[in-house]
C-alpha cells in the first residue's frame, strides 16, 4: 500500500483551483444510463471511486471512456441490471445504480453494500422509496432483488434526509408515470447538480436545494453534455490546510456560495478570509481560535465530511472546542492518530472535546477513511517533523493526487509506493 511522507512545519502558498465533485459525478455517472446514446460530462475528477464507477457501468454494458477530466458514457448497449457481489462491495456509490436500473430494464440486482469503517450505513430509505413508487422488493442474504413491470410517482416523505436516498429516488420517478413528490429531502448541492443534469437530458424536475422535490415523469430522456460541479470538500479541506499552516492560498474555480458553514467556522476561529464569486482567499497567519461548539449535521449546517479536518484546526486552536457528529456514529477513527501526533482530544459517544495544544509533531499515522486520512495529511503539513500517512488508497478515493495538490502550494510531501522484492532467479 502507498503511504505519503511529509516534512512539515512549512506555510502553505500559492493559487490552486479545484477538481469536479466526488459527489456530483458519481449519481450523474449512474444517471446517464437512464438515457440511451452517448453523455459526455466534463469536469468529472480522477479518482479511485469514479474508476470503479466507470468499471460498474463498463461491466452492465455501456462504454464508459476516461479522456483528460472528461467521461463519454455510451449506454446504447447497456444489457446488464445485476451488479455482481464484488464490485458493490468496491464502492458503497454503486447503489445509486438501482434508481436508474430499475428504471431502464424494470429489474435491478444488487447486493448489501453493508457497513463500512464510518458506520453502518442503512439503505432502508432508498428500498422504501423504490417501493413507493411500485417496486416490488426480495430480499435474500445479502442479495436485494428488485423489479416493477411499471413505475407510478408517488408522494415520498424521508424519516432522515438522507443524500443517497433522495437521489435514487430522484432517478427511479423521471421515467415513472405521473407526478413524484420528495419531502424532507437532502439538500446538498450535489442534489441540485444531479437535477441540473437530469434537465438538461429532458427530464422534468423542481425544487432540488430545497426540502421538497416535485419530480413530473417523462416518457424518455435524451444524452446531453454536461459539466460537473467543483469539489466543496476538497476546496474545503485545502481552506484547512491553509489555515492550520498558517499559509496564504487562493483558491479559483470554487463555489463559496457552497461553503457557508465552512467560511463561517473559520471566521469564528479569526481566520482572515476574502470571498468573491468563485474565488476564496485564505491567510491563516494567527494562531486559531477555539470554536465553541460545532455540530456536523445535513446541508446546509457543517458538513460531517469537513469534519476530520476542521479538527486539525480546533487541535491547534487556543481554548477548548466541542465537535458533535450526527451524521455518521464511527466518525472519530483520526482521533487516536491525532492525539499520537501531539493533540489533547478526548472523544464522549458522539462528541470530541478538543483542547488546543500550540503545536503537532510528526508520527506514522494511518487513513482509516476518506476524510479522515485527508485530516491526517492536513496534520501532517502543519506538524513540526516528519510524518507518515499509511493506506493512502482511502484518501484517492476523493482527492485526486492529494500530493501533487499541496506540493502545487509549496508544500514538501511525496508519495511511496512499497517495494516489491525481486524474486531470486536461482
Ligand atoms: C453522502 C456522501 C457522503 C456524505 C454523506 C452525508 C456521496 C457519494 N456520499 O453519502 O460523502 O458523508 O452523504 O453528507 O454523495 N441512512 C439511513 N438509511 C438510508 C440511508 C441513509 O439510515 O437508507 C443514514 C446513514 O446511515 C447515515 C445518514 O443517514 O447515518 C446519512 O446518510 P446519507 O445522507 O444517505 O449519506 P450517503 O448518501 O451515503
Amino acid at each position: 500500500m502507498d503511504k505519503l511522507v511529509i516534512e512539515g512545519g512549512r506555510p502553505l502558498s500559492g493559487t490552486i483551483s479545484i477538481h469536479g465533485a466526488k459527489n456530483a459525478a458519481l449519481p450523474i455517472l449512474a444517471a446517464s444510463l437512464l438515457a440511451e446514446g452517448k453523455v459526455r460530462l466534463h469536469n468529472v475528477p480522477r479518482l479511485l471511486d469514479i474508476e470503479v464507477m466507470l468499471g460498474i457501468l463498463n461491466r452492465l454494458g455501456c462504454k464508459a471512456v476516461f479522456e483528460g477530466d472528461c467521461v463519454t458514457v455510451d449506454s446504447s448497449q447497456a444489457d446488464s441490471f445485476h451488479i455482481p457481489e464484488e464490485l458493490m462491495g468496491q464502492m458503497r456509490s454503486s447503489i445509486f445504480l438501482m434508481g436508474p436500473l430499475l428504471a431502464r430494464f424494470g429489474e435491478v440486482c444488487v447486493y448489501q453494500p453493508g457497513g463500512c469503517a464510518i458506520g453502518e450505513r442503512k439503505i432502508d430509505l432508498h428500498l422504501r422509496g423504490l417501493e413507493a413508487l411500485g417496486a416490488v422488493i426480495e430480499e435474500s442474504d445479502r442479495r436485494i432483488y428488485c423489479r416493477a413491470s411499471k413505475l407510478v410517482g408517488a408522494d415520498i416523505h424521508l424519516d432522515y434526509p438522507s443524500v443517497g436516498a433522495t437521489e435514487n429516488i430522484m432517478m427511479a420517478a423521471v421515467l415513472a408515470e405521473g407526478a413524484t413528490t420528495i419531502t424532507n429531502a437532502a439538500r446538498e448541492p450535489e442534489i441540485q447538480d444531479l437535477q441540473n443534469f437530469l434537465n438538461e437530458m429532458g427530464a422534468s424536475i423542481i425544487g432540488a436545494g430545497t426540502d421538497t422535490i416535485t419530480i413530473k415523469g417523462v416518457a424518455q430522456l435524451s444524452p446531453c453534455e454536461y459539466r460537473v460541479i467543483p469539489d466543496r470538500i476538497v476546496a474545503g479541506t485545502v481552506m484547512i490546510a491553509a489555515a492550520v499552516t498558517r499559509g496564504n492560498v487562493t483558491i479559483t474555480e470554487c463555489n463559496p456560495g457552497h461553503l457557508v458553514s465552512l467560511i463561517h467556522v473559520l471566521r469564528r476561529a479569526g481566520i482572515q478570509m476574502q470571498v468573491s464569486n468563485d474565488i476564496i482567499n485564505v491567510s491563516g497567519l494567527i494562531r486559531p481560535k477555539a470554536v465553541e461548539r460545532i455540530v456536523t449535521s445535513p446541508y446546509p449546517a457543517f458538513p460531517t465530511d469537513l469534519q476530520s479536518q476542521v479538527m486539525v484546526l480546533l487541535a491547534l486552536a487556543n481554548g477548548v472546542s466541542i465537535m458533535k457528529e450526527t451524521v455518521f456514529e464511527g466518525r472519530f477513527k483520526h482521533v487516536d492518530e491525532l492525539v499520537r501526533m501531539g493533540a489533547d482530544i478526548t472523544v464522549d459517544l458522539h462528541s470530541a472535546i478538543i483542547r488546543g495544544v500550540p503545536r503537532l509533531y510528526g508520527a506514522t499515522v494511518e487513513a482509516t477513511d476518506l476524510r479522515a486520512g485527508a485530516a491526517l495529511v492536513i496534520a501532517g503539513l502543519a506538524a513540526k517533523g516528519k510524518t507518515v500517512v499509511e493506506q493512502v488508497h482511502h484518501i484517492d478515493r476523493g482527492y485526486d493526487q492529494i500530493e501533487v495538490l499541496f506540493s502545487q502550494l509549496g508544500a514538501v510531501i511525496h508519495r511511496e509506493a512499497p517495494v516489491l522484492r525481486q524474486l531470486d532467479p536461482a
